[in-house]
């Protein structure tokens, strides 16, 4: 009971929040702002809903908690006692109810990283919902309409770089036995518990200032008590992706461990195995393969491709893959490697006999054919139906490193003009890409095809000075962020929102 009182109540704040941001921005925007919690909102969620929906309930416990990554013990936040948090899993068609009990000494929320949702349940602070207090109880109920894999974080602040993030997979009721098993594989850089929190490196990131050699605060950094972290932004440079990223990271992790104390998949010789592999990392992008292996490509960000073979994939962060793997016989490193930078994180397969591989191990595939969501061609079934677009916007995105500020469109978060839309329209995105750093651009409550007839998805990798073009039908009505998921980049400003109008 109360926590109808309290969802009613906050659901008639959020509408309001909602428009106030719009009217900041909005001066020549034509109609009214989608509300969160308005009749469209209400009925696009009816129309999703199948006659006696199955109900799947859980519940998450975001807290202060000291958890092992692997031999190493680290103070964080987290969604109860271990990284990632509970697996979820549902059925497309099914209602997830998700009760958020948030013993964080800070606000938070939950957002449904890839779900075409209902909006008031996107978990978007200041543009869906109020943050839910410490000490405060949220309950997120929504159908999940797609199948696929999905992720959820918080989206408040920075707090997704801690180890608040877990995986979510919707099975696909009329798909069978095209695997034998499934291993659900969560990608991330860590730095929390090390000598310093994310808030601690965003803290630094931003007292950067410009000065005459152009180098802003970085030398600062370098000598200011790191703790382990080689310093920013120089030199993590990539062939495929160019600036590769702000932070170098002390830890990368598989599944929560470091590679001195990896986790290990079990399976069996010749077993087809289903990897549902997230990149759950705020800055690192990582490029995976499996020592002795080729991976047949099946989905990206929940949506089938045509498979295709590759030795090693780049994965974006908040990209999601699934791939699919026939097992050889012995102990092999499942190795994702930070792109452009030092490190790697590391799991050990496992079919037979054995020694485990060596932490530091280098599987050649690495360095064969690797591909990029980009490179990928979507089923028949999903591939966006052509159709004249209706509305373009074009996403310019900016940004320096002193100050660290991040833009789109010349502007930081406070300050953009939204993207409004029309319920029905085809709507093309036009992502520009001015800065020397690639971005992995994400929407919300949308998955877009890559124009021309590429995969569908809704976060892909936009490389420096490239221009790529993305399509989608605004069929889910509301107020929905886009932004870059390198989650410092969206905190210091590149973040919008597609405007939904009457
Ligand atoms: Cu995982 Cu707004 O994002
Ligand atoms: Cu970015």
């Amino acid at each position: 009971m109360p926590d109808i009182t309290r969802r009613t109540l906050l659901l008639g704040t959020a509408a309001t929040a909602g428009l106030a941001t719009l009217g900041l921005a909005g001066c020549g925007s034509p109609g009214t702002a989608v509300g969160a919690s308005s009749e469209a909102v209400r009925a696009a969620e009816a129309a999703r809903r199948p006659a006696g929906q199955r109900v799947v309930s859980a519940r998450l416990a975001p807290k202060a908690t000291t958890v092992d990554i692997g031999g190493r013990s680290v103070q964080t936040w987290a969604y109860g006692e271990n990284v990632p948090g509970p697996l979820l899993r549902a059925r497309a068609g099914d209602l997830l109810r998700v009760t958020v009990d948030n013993a964080l000494p800070a606000q938070t929320s939950v957002h449904w990283h890839g779900l075409a949702l209902r909006n008031d349940m996107d978990g978007v602070p200041g543009i869906t919902q109020e943050p839910i207090r410490a000490g405060g109880t949220f309950q997120y109920e929504f159908t999940a309409p797609h199948p696929g894999t999905y992720f959820y974080h918080p989206h408040s602040g920075v707090q997704l770089d801690r180890g608040l993030y877990g995986v979510l997979v919707v099975d696909d009721p009329s798909e069978t036995g095209r695997y034998d098993a499934e291993w659900v594989v969560v990608l991330d850089d860590w730095v929390d518990g090390t000598g310093q929190t994310p808030d601690d490196v965003l803290a630094k990131l931003t007292a950067a200032q410009a000065t005459d050699d152009g180098m802003g605060g970085m030398g600062g950094m370098d000598h200011g008590g790191m703790g382990g972290m080689g310093g920013m932004g120089e030199g993590m440079q990539s062939r495929l992706l160019g600036g590769a990223g702000d932070i170098d990271y002390p830890h990368y992790l598989v599944n929560g461990r470091m590679p001195s104390s990896p986790v290990t998949l079990t399976g069996r010789p010749g077993q087809r195995v289903r990897l549902r592999i997230v990149n759950a990392g705020s800055d690192t992008a990582f490029r995976l393969a499996l020592g002795g292996h080729r991976l047949t490509v099946t989905h990206s960000d929940g949506f089938p491709v045509q498979p295709v073979a590759a030795d090693a994939l780049l994965i974006g962060m908040g990209e999601r893959f699934d791939v699919l793997v026939t097992l050889g016989d012995g102990a092999f490193p499942l190795v994702a490697s930070a792109e452009g930078k030092q490190g790697q994180a590391l799991a050990v397969v496992r079919s037979g006999k054995g020694a485990a591989p060596p932490a530091d191990v280098s599987p050649a595939e690495l360095t064969r054919r690797v591909l990029l969501g980009t490179d990928l061609t979507p089923t028949d079934a999903v591939r966006l139906p052509n159709r004249s677009v209706d509305t373009s916007h074009d996403l310019v995105l900016g940004g320096s490193m002193a100050p660290y500020r991040w833009t789109i469109n010349g502007k930081t978060f406070a300050d953009s003009a939204p993207l409004d839309v029309r319920q029905g329209e085809r709507v093309r995105l036009r992502f520009r890409n001015m800065t020397m750093m690639f971005h992995p651009m994400h929407l919300h409550g949308h998955t877009f095809g890559i124009a021309a007839g590429g995969a569908r998805k809704d976060t892909v990798i936009v490389r420096p000075m490239q221009t790529l073009q993305v399509d989608f039908q605004a069929d889910n009505p509301g107020q929905w962020a886009t932004h870059c998921h390198n989650i410092y980049h969206a905190e210091a400003g590149m973040m919008t929102t597609l405007s939904y109008r009457t």
